[in-house]
């Protein structure tokens, strides 16, 4: 069944946080070097949310930029999804926050895919473009994740960043846009990366916060082989809804947690290196925020020009997986 509109990616942006923390900040923090991290992840610096500064905040001068790039204002926004983990609060959302500082007037709800959270908020607001109920949808994906994070645990403090990025999805008016997406989950692998408490299974309480089961998790190593092997499967089952082949796509866009991750979809799936945007060097993982601030760069550079086909993929906790096929 053909949907009665398309749907386009009409306006993107971005924000940083301004504090940067380099490796060798982080050499002062724990046991580390700036040669273990930049060689097994290719991370070199990360920016941090300020104390004071929660992923609505992020969220708001990205979603200020997208919208004006659309040539639209907050008023004209139908509805807002913010993909975070990070939230400001457990309720109410991030997205009503966002919603109230941005003056806009619809409805508004979180998503919680993880670092996935951005390729699955955009082929939900696709539905909505498509289905003709929403013109306009706002898409963040904002995280100060670092809050989360154990900065004793050399494991996991070296890896994440926080930032926003915002796209406008409206209807289309030409051929372009997005021309598929699929969504994956595991939630028998839920484990592997997690924040096990401040939830109803484990509320918070002295002996929670004594046991640091506030901060995120992660079997890195067993992520790492997943991670790899669902991207790939990701990208291909795409690609497959318009009959296309790895060698058509003008640009990937992956959830940027490992440079080796990166090499090793690029070699799975025999996609010149050179074809994946790759920023991780300078954020570190954003979780939710990589896939969209990658975006929004490559775009920006003019990495990404008219015609081409780009693909939005990314993996994370869940597990849940996720790609967008976009004619930009
Ligand atoms: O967005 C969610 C998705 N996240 C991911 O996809 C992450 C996937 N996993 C990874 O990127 C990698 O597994 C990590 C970067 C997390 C870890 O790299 P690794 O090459 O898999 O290292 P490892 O965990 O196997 O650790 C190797 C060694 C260990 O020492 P021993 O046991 O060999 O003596 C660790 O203790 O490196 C040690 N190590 C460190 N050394 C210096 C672990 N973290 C550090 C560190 N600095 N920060």
């Amino acid at each position: 069944m053909t949907a009665p509109y398309r749907a386009a990616i009409t306006g993107l942006g971005a924000y940083l946080p301004e504090k940067i923390l380099t490796n060798f900040d982080i050499e002062k923090i724990v046991e580390t070097s700036d040669e273990w991290i930049r060689t097994r992840t290719g991370i070199r610096e990360r920016h941090v949310a300020a104390p004071d500064q929660s992923s609505s905040d992020l969220a708001l001068p990205a979603a200020q930029e997208a919208i004006k790039n659309a040539g639209l204002t907050a008023r004209d926004i139908d509805l807002i999804i913010v993909a975070t983990v990070s939230p400001d609060m457990l309720f109410p959302s991030t997205a009503c926050y966002l919603q109230a500082k941005l003056g806009a007037s619809c409805g508004a709800f979180d998503m919680a895919a993880a670092c996935s959270g951005f390729p699955y908020a955009v082929a939900v607001a696709e539905g909505f473009v498509k289905s003709g109920l929403y013109k306009n949808v706002l898409v963040v994906g904002a995280e100060a994740i670092t809050k989360f994070i154990n900065w004793k645990d050399r494991s996991t403090c070296v890896l994440f960043g926080d930032g926003a990025g915002a796209a406008v999805i409206s209807r289309s008016k030409d051929g372009h846009g997005l021309l598929a997406s699929n969504l994956g989950a595991d939630g028998n692998e839920s484990k592997i990366l997690q924040i096990p408490a401040g939830g109803s299974m484990i509320p918070p309480s002295e002996e929670s916060v004594r046991n640091g089961l506030h901060f995120l998790r992660m079997a890195g190593p067993e992520l790492f082989k997943i991670a790899v092997k669902t991207m790939e499967q990701a990208v291909r089952e795409v690609l497959k809804h318009e009959n296309l082949e790895v060698k058509d796509i003008h640009c990937l866009i992956p959830h940027q947690a490992n440079h080796r991750i990166l090499e090793a979809v690029a070699n799975r799936l025999e996609l010149p290196l050179e074809k994946i945007f790759i920023n991780v060097d300078r954020y570190g993982n954003m979780s939710s925020a990589s896939t969209a601030v990658a975006l929004y760069e490559a775009v920006k550079t003019g990495v990404i020009k008219k015609g081409d086909y780009v693909v939005l993929v990314a993996f994370g906790g869940g597990l849940t997986w996720a790609a967008n096929l976009i004619k930009w």
